[in-house]
């Protein structure tokens, strides 16, 4: 009886959330499922933390700056917390997930009301009125779980006219660099049935002139599932649909981008022809070093191979520089990847070490000013292939 009192009160003086999101379209998503249940909780959605009774961090580990943002932004809300002690400030997503780092930001920011990770946020609800009921500090998180469940609450508020939908969570891949295996878990792929439901559903809403489906390797949707699911049918199955809408995806791994899809893509009208696809270097060494599986070779055959049969293709991808080991050289080849492909668009990264990984304990780090002049000339490279190719 106590309880329903309390909460009752307290949800009186709860009137506005805000949700600081960083990281990757993912966490953009789940931020809208976040939304979607804060809005259900009966509070109106604010985009200025210090005017929220509920501020909730969607956070991400991927490199050391996006820690040092949320790290940053989280302190400085020690003074409104303090002058209004009834706010709940909550942390969650990728950060959080990492071993270890609950307790730190705990110690850090006592004030941190609740803390959840990527893959139980479906039960944010939950937690805020465990803490609204009076738990001190809220820490739940969630290492293996399942796939959340289906009808999800989102606010997709209409922002732009494109609507995500998961058909993959966590990765399998344990690129060595790469902290997101371990942050997201292992790669579970969503039924087709209910993925085709959620699209059905998005585009009787009319709002929405794309979809974009979300993996961290979309070309392996469906392997574990056994029930002869791929991504190529998936596709297929989706353009079927009957309405007017544009159909992405991202994020597609080299490795598993099948000729198969290349084709589904080239023939199925209302596919996108934006294509992001990673390569993170053009040396074949760094690349295994990296785990990523492929060649220089290989990568180029599939760029070939998609100029062929899809020439309109915009062809994105993701570079890292300064992964160890990488010499003047190596960064050549990447140098000399970039000059062939002619992408439309590219995301240069500084390699940024991190923990757990197997490339946290290689040999040959790279000193950051060498890695600050790669990123720059990736850049200015970069730069000049788009200015030359809108004189063309
Ligand atoms: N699953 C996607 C993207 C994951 S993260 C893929 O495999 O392509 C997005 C990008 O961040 C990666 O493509 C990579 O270029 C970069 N990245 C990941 N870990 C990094 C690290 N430790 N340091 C620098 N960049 C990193
Ligand atoms: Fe990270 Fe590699 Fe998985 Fe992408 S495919 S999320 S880079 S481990
Ligand atoms: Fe995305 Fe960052 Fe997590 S890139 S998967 S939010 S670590």
């Amino acid at each position: 009886m106590l309880v329903i009192l309390s909460k009752y009160l307290y949800n009186e003086f709860m009137e506005k959330f805000c949700i600081v999101t960083y990281g990757c379209q993912m966490n953009v998503h789940e931020s809208e499922k976040l939304s979607g249940m804060l809005l259900d909780f009966g509070l109106q959605e604010t985009l200025k933390p210090t005017n929220a009774d509920v501020i909730v961090f969607n956070t991400c580990c991927i490199r050391e700056n996006a820690e040092n943002k949320a790290c940053g932004n989280i302190g400085a809300l020690k003074g409104y917390k303090k002058k209004n002690p009834n706010v709940i400030i909550a942390v969650g997503g990728c950060m959080p997930q990492q071993k270890g780092v609950a307790e730190k930001l705990l110690d850090k920011f006592p004030f941190i009301d609740i803390i959840f990770g990527t893959q139980n946020l479906y039960l944010f609800k939950q937690f805020l009125q465990e803490r609204l009921n009076g738990k001190k500090h809220v820490v739940e998180l969630e290492y293996n779980s399942p796939l959340p469940p289906e009808n999800f609450e989102f606010n997709r508020d209409g922002k732009d006219d494109n609507a995500y939908v998961n058909i993959t969570y966590g990765c399998n891949n344990f690129c060595t660099y790469c902290i997101v295996p371990f942050v997201r878990g292992r790669e579970r792929s969503r039924l087709e049935k209910d993925i085709l439901e959620e699209c059905k559903q998005i585009i009787s809403e009319g709002k929405y002139k794309s979809i974009t489906l979300l993996g961290q390797n979309v070309n392996s949707y469906g392997n574990d599932l056994k029930d002869g699911s791929n991504f190529s049918k998936l596709l297929k199955e989706i353009a079927l649909l009957p309405g007017d809408f544009k159909i992405k995806f991202m994020t597609s791994h080299p490795k598993d981008l099948s000729d198969e899809l290349i084709e589904t893509i080239a023939t199925t009208e209302k596919i996108s022809h934006d294509i992001h696809l990673p390569c993170q270097s053009g040396s074949t060494k760094v690349l295994e070093a990296m785990n990523r599986r492929y060649t220089r070779e290989h990568y180029l055959g599939i760029i070939k191979k998609i100029k062929t049969k899809i020439p309109d293709a915009n062809i994105s991808t993701d570079i890292i520089v300064g992964f160890p080991g990488e010499t003047e050289e190596d960064f050549q080849d990447t140098i000399t990847l970039i000059k062939e492909v002619k992408f439309s668009q590219i995301f240069a990264f500084i390699y940024s070490k991190r923990k757990g990984t197997v490339a946290e304990k290689m040999e040959g780090q790279v000193p950051i000013l060498i890695k600050r002049r790669r990123v720059n000339e990736v850049l200015n490279l970069q730069k000049q292939i788009i200015k030359e190719q809108k004189g063309k």
